[in-house]
């Protein structure tokens, strides 16, 4: 695998896994990309899918626009990320959705029976009133679903959701960065070996900086300082975190966002190995690398 890619899908199209989430449902991988084919502006959550997370097949539009309000097509939505709910079986889609000027910092939640879509909005949310922008989810191995959510000054947030995923239940924990007045963006979360990883971009826009991980051996912490996973200075090699995937083989994936902000549709991504082991995280560059799926 390249370890920048702009890959292209099945009908010979940049793929748009922009802000992107995988999940793993049965034989396939699904991932869930901002479709910014036209700009920043919404044009639906797109689809694809992946034996191997190599070969992408363009399975289309699964939220659409909406005629008008939150998610039309003078909107923005970002950061679209699905899981499975056990208890329901329903497939729980969260989104950051704004006004075109980032003036919302709502999260949008929408669901379906079928992890293809269509996704069917349901609303839009400022968990327990607090600003809600980048967004991910994670799901514990009991089954707990969380959502973490980044609201600027007060830190960055790990809600736990509601049995069936439609809401938030409990503000966790906020954390804001160590030496750094604001909570870190782009958040993502494994647990590996009994550690929580918690991962994160400082706040500049479509720059690059140095991201940050932080880890703690229960959600509510206690949480370690947060520290870079790549050399100092390398701006994780000029991306921003989007996923820390687990792979079947025990190894975990990285991937990250190289924003090209004149031309967002663009924008390749890094897919690079991560490794993950003893309260560590260490990115390291590879021009090519070898993953067996
Ligand atoms: C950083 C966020 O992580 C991105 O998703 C996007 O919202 C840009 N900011 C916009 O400047």
């Amino acid at each position: 695998m390249s370890g920048v890619r702009l890959a292209h899908d099945d009908r010979g199209e940049v793929a748009q896994l922009h802000g992107l989430g995988i999940q793993r449902f049965g034989d396939l991988y699904y991932a869930y990309g901002e479709n910014k084919v036209k700009g920043n502006l919404f044009q639906g959550v797109v689809c694809y899918t992946s034996p191997d997370l190599q070969d992408w097949t363009n399975r289309g539009i699964v939220l659409p626009v909406r005629d008008e309000g939150l998610l039309a097509a003078d909107t923005i939505a970002e950061r679209p990320k699905v899981l499975r709910c056990p208890s329901t079986g329903e497939y729980v889609m969260y989104v950051h959705a704004e006004r075109h000027d980032y003036s919302y910092a709502h999260v949008a939640v929408a669901v379906a029976d079928d992890p293809l879509g269509p996704f069917r909005f349901l609303f839009s949310m400022q968990p327990f009133g607090n600003i809600s922008r980048d967004i991910g989810v994670f799901q514990d191995e009991g089954g707990e679903g969380y959502l973490l959510s980044e609201d600027r000054e007060h830190g960055t947030h790990i809600y736990r959701l509601s049995a069936d995923y439609h809401s938030v239940v409990e503000d966790v924990v906020c954390l804001k960065g160590t030496d750094y007045a604001f909570g870190y963006e782009s958040p993502t979360m494994i647990r590996h070996e009994g550690l929580y990883y918690w991962f994160g971009s400082q706040l500049t826009g479509w720059d690059c900086n140095d991201n940050m991980f932080a880890t703690a051996p229960a959600i509510e912490g206690p949480w370690s300082d947060w520290r870079p996973f790549t050399p100092e200075g390398s701006r994780t090699f000029d991306s921003q975190c989007d996923l820390v995937l687990p792979l079947p083989d025990g190894q975990f994936l990285y991937i990250g966002d190289r924003w090209n902000p004149d031309d967002l549709g663009n924008s390749p991504t890094l897919w690079l190995p991560i490794r993950i082991g003893g309260g560590n995280a260490s990115l390291e560059w590879h021009d090519e690398w070898h993953y067996e799926a």
